[in-house]
């Protein structure tokens, strides 16, 4: 067998880990979910389940990946036996779910950033929404989706460290960088306060008991960390002993958590500041692609400038997680059929493009494999491995961080939370979740 390859450095892999969690679900999917009502309650709640939850789950995702050295399709068969290739199963079908309208969404975001440097903003809200209806549908979409495809394609095929490593190691600092200035920015707008106000600091009480708060917080946490499909199974595997897989957890979610919470205050500034707060109260999948060009369009030159910046910044921070997306099943084919990398990413490159073209054509497709891939089977997920490496395989999980010193009261504190936390805690998520989302589907 050829040997394994192996992130470059420490930081390598944390970029690569960062970089795939920092990605649309922080730019938009906070915007679309922070602005369906939970306000203070679904920020309180996300990053609670980050904290609580999360962490030890990622941790375990990344013990699994590193102990096995195995691509997240054979990694629960090599720790556990046959009886848990389900699981493999799982994290490859639900990656390939995701990539598809994933690819979908960078699509329209890259379509905006070409729009706004060299045609200029809409100038009205009824502009923006023929705007916005052009690029989601027909052929432009299709494009958007196949030239997404073919980018992170070409970033995958590179490899481990050629491909994957490079580019996280670029962008996710301009990303941040990017992200800073912009928000820097908004806090000058007019409504900036409003907008803080409005859509992160209210605490409304019963919303901690709303199920659709719940689920939302639910879906972004684990959304957002890209957690519970094997997508640090696969980055993990390319791993040595050194790492501490804890310290990298750490600050993977703190990345992580703080681009989102910076995205919010770019984004609902500008809402409140040009008046567009029902545009986004109505929210739909294509909130965020209609409002923020609008109220930027008002603004002559500076607006055009800072959109370009926020689309870029997006379409960065979308390349840098539709790798990872691509990875699964590309390591998954090299593992258990003996492929090459660039056969591997040729195949699922175009299954991805078969697979999204239902969402490509149509919005509420795009929102219901939303709500299944990126949202119900990742807390399933999240609820498999909090089991499997808790009660399972637990030994692998001690022997692991044994093996990279990492501090034994963390690693005790992480046991008993991946334990007796989390599971219940995640169950209690995935059983509102579920409901949550057959009542919304048929009311
Ligand atoms: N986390 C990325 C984002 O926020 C998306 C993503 C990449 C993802 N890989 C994932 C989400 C795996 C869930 C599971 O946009």
């Amino acid at each position: 067998m050829a040997l394994r390859e192996q992130w470059r450095s420490r930081w390598g892999f944390v970029l690569a880990a960062a970089g795939s969690a920092v990605g649309l679900g922080n730019l938009w999917g906070f915007a679309y979910r922070a602005s369906e009502g939970g306000g203070a309650a679904f920020l309180l709640l996300y990053i609670l389940i980050v904290l609580v939850v999360c962490l030890p789950v990622l941790v375990s995702e990344m013990v699994l990946g590193r102990s096995t050295g195995s691509s997240p399709l054979l990694a629960p068969v090599n720790a556990a036996g046959p009886r848990w290739s389900p699981m493999g199963w799982l994290f490859v079908i639900a990656p390939l779910g995701i990539g598809s309208y994933y690819a979908v969404l960078m699509g329209w975001t890259l379509d905006t950033l070409i729009h706004s440097i060299f045609f200029g903003l809409p100038s009205n809200l009824s502009e923006a929404e023929t705007f916005f209806g052009s690029i989601s549908s027909g052929s432009s979409v299709l494009l958007g989706q196949l030239i997404s495809l073919l980018l992170t394609a070409i970033v995958v095929s590179a490899g481990v460290r050629g491909g994957i490593e490079r580019l996280s190691r670029l962008g996710v600092p301009i990303l941040f960088g990017l992200l800073l200035i912009l928000a820097l920015w908004a806090a000058t707008l007019s409504g900036t306060w409003e907008g803080y106000r409005t859509f992160l600091l209210k605490l409304d009480a019963s919303q901690f008991f709303n199920p659709s708060t719940i689920r939302n917080a639910f879906t972004q946490a684990f959304f957002s960390l890209s957690l519970g499909i094997g997508i640090m199974v696969a980055y993990s595997s390319y791993l040595d002993k050194k790492n501490q897989l804890p310290k990298e957890a750490v600050s993977v979610a703190s990345i992580d958590t703080a681009v989102g919470l910076l995205a919010g205050m770019i984004t609902f500034p500008i809402v409140m500041s040009f008046g567009l707060k029902e545009v986004i109260s109505g929210s739909t999948v294509g909130t965020l692609f209609i409002s923020l060009p609008t109220g930027l369009g008002t603004l002559g030159l500076t607006g055009r400038v800072v959109a370009i910046l926020f689309f870029a910044l997006a379409y960065i921070a979308a390349i840098t997680s539709s790798i990872s997306l691509l990875e699964v099943p590309v390591s998954s084919i090299m593992d258990r059929l003996g492929w090459g990398r660039s056969k591997a990413v040729f195949v699922s490159t175009g299954l991805l493009f078969v697979l999204g073209i239902p969402s490509a054509l149509n919005l509420d497709v795009l929102g219901k494999m939303d709500s299944i891939f990126g949202g119900v089977l990742l807390i399933l997920g999240g609820f498999l491995l909090s089991i499997f490496l808790g009660w399972v395989v637990p030994n692998r999980f001690d022997e692991d961080l044994a093996g990279c010193n990492s501090n034994h009261r963390v690693r005790r504190y992480l046991k008993f939370m991946l334990r007796w936390v989390s599971p219940p805690v995640i169950a209690f998520g995935l059983i509102v979740s579920v409901v949550d989302l057959f009542q919304n589907w048929s009311s």
